[in-house]
């Protein structure tokens, strides 16, 4: 097999050295974002007086042939090739020869391989976005579902507050939201022009990188070569993005795992997506969840490791970088499929709202019983100290609130009147929040609103 480079040497390359050390296994996922920027390039040399214009034809005519027929039938991606771009390079010599090596001029594989990467997160963070949309929407439709549904909102993993259903699903929605707007900051991170960079120090040709940038789609171009070729913070931002977006979903999966286990059951899963047990007749396990959950550890390695990877790499191109691709490839696929299973999971959920409803009652109104003594004139900290000592009583004799009756209320406070048995229900706890934020119903009718143009709006910016 041939290198880029043999010219340099008297011998061949270490055959086993050189195959593993080859990147073309993993990097044809790069195919047509290089060949994208090699036909940029052919035109900037046209335009720098570097290729006549019948060669730059050639050379686009052949490298549109090359990308036509590896998108046709991608088994063609195959060969003993150092890398994607030595692929194509082999590919255009193969068709044009000597007009095929002028290609090269001026460039560096170092900057390409930059280039290359920017060009494939700009496209490929498009995709997840628009997967993310969609958990987003599944989870719009539970809450609108839900409608006035209550449920218990946990701290400490204990049971907190009332709170309306569709509450709970917005809170998950808002975070990835966040994500969504994560992965347009590494895309934005992503939009910059290397080429012009040369292996290190620039380029000796008079190449337009401003008109180079304008015909790759590129808002600006990078502000030093030396940085340039071992400037990886936007492969790192995104894997970030996406290692924040696993938290996320872990996070909901852990949530769904407890609300539909048998000790809880709020919620049920499809049966679509559980799974039985080999041995216990009886299991209906939520595998789907706990893979989404496992696979987090996997993202965050991954960040880590790119990370790592980068901490003690002296300025400039380094091989090290190669490595580069399995971090943010990996990040993506992970990020990808869980986003899709985690959708169908979402959307397959049968509400069992009066054991939610009834999870919501109980001793966890006892902050609503206090605001009520505030709203006779009691100072907070004193009306905790009564509620608490309440409480204390109602523990020990295995009661709640609702078996109170007017004597012992009094009993407790003689500030309690009659209307203190209609304020004690997780509805009249939830229509007591005052915030937009909170879990009022208008305030959580506003939220889905406002969500829903959201997902709207992002729709329509988002590949079909
Ligand atoms: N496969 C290499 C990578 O992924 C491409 C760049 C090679 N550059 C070099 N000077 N060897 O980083």
């Amino acid at each position: 097999m041939t290198t880029l480079w043999s010219g340099r040497f008297d011998g061949a390359p270490d055959a086993t050295a050189l195959e593993w050390g080859s990147s073309f296994g993993f990097d044809r996922r790069l195919f047509e974002d290089d060949v994208q920027g090699s036909r940029a390039w052919a035109q900037a040399l046209r335009h720098a007086g570097v290729l006549g214009t019948e060669e730059a034809q050639a050379l686009d005519a052949a490298l549109a042939e090359i990308l036509a027929r590896g998108q046709a039938d991608p088994a063609i991606l195959a060969g003993e090739d150092e890398d994607v771009h030595s692929f194509v390079e082999r590919l255009l010599v193969e068709r044009l020869g000597d007009t095929g090596r002028r290609l090269h001029t001026g460039r560096s594989r170092n900057e390409q391989v930059s280039l290359d990467l920017r060009l494939y997160l700009r496209r490929r963070i498009l995709e997840l976005q628009k997967t993310l949309v969609s958990v987003v929407a599944a989870l719009a439709e539970q809450a609108t579902a839900a409608g006035d549904a209550l449920m218990p909102a946990f701290t400490h993993f204990r049971p907190a507050q009332p709170v309306l259903v569709a509450h709970f699903f917005l809170a998950h929605a808002a975070a990835l939201r966040r994500d969504a707007a994560r992965l347009s900051a590494a895309r934005d991170e992503a939009d910059a022009l290397p080429l012009g960079s040369g292996a290190i120090a620039g380029t000796s040709y008079a190449v337009d990188v401003q008109q180079l940038a304008r015909d790759l789609g590129f808002s600006r171009i990078v502000a030093n070569s030396i940085d340039a070729s071992s400037d990886r913070d936007f492969a790192a931002t995104f894997v970030y993005a996406a290692g924040l977006a696993m938290v996320h979903l872990s996070r909901l999966s852990e949530d769904l795992i407890i609300l539909c286990g048998d000790e809880y059951r709020f919620f049920e899963l499809s049966d679509a997506l559980s799974t039985g047990s080999s041995m216990m007749p009886q299991k209906k396990n939520p595998d789907p969840l706990e893979l989404v959950r496992g696979k987090s550890g996997r993202a965050l390695g991954g960040l880590i490791g790119l990370l790592v990877t980068l901490k003690g790499l002296p300025s400039g191109y380094n091989k090290d970088l190669q490595e580069d691709k399995h971090a943010v490839f990996d990040a993506e696929d992970t990020l990808a499929g869980c986003l899709t299973v985690v959708r169908a999971v979402v959307a397959g959920l049968t509400l069992n709202r009066a054991r939610a409803r009834a999870a919501a009652s109980g001793l966890l109104l006892a902050t609503d019983v206090a605001d009520y003594l505030v709203g006779r004139g009691v100072p907070f900290r004193r009306a905790h100290e009564i509620v608490g000592a309440l409480v204390r009583k109602l523990v020990a004799e295995e009661r709640d609130f609702s078996s109170l009756g007017m004597n012992e209320w009094r009993a407790a406070s003689d500030l309690f009147g009659d209307d203190i048995v209609g304020r004690i229900t997780p509805e009249a706890s939830v229509l007591a929040k005052m915030t937009p934020q909170s879990t009022a119903p208008g305030a959580v009718s506003a939220a889905l609103a406002d969500l829903r143009q959201w997902i709207a709006a992002s729709s329509a910016l988002l590949p079909r």
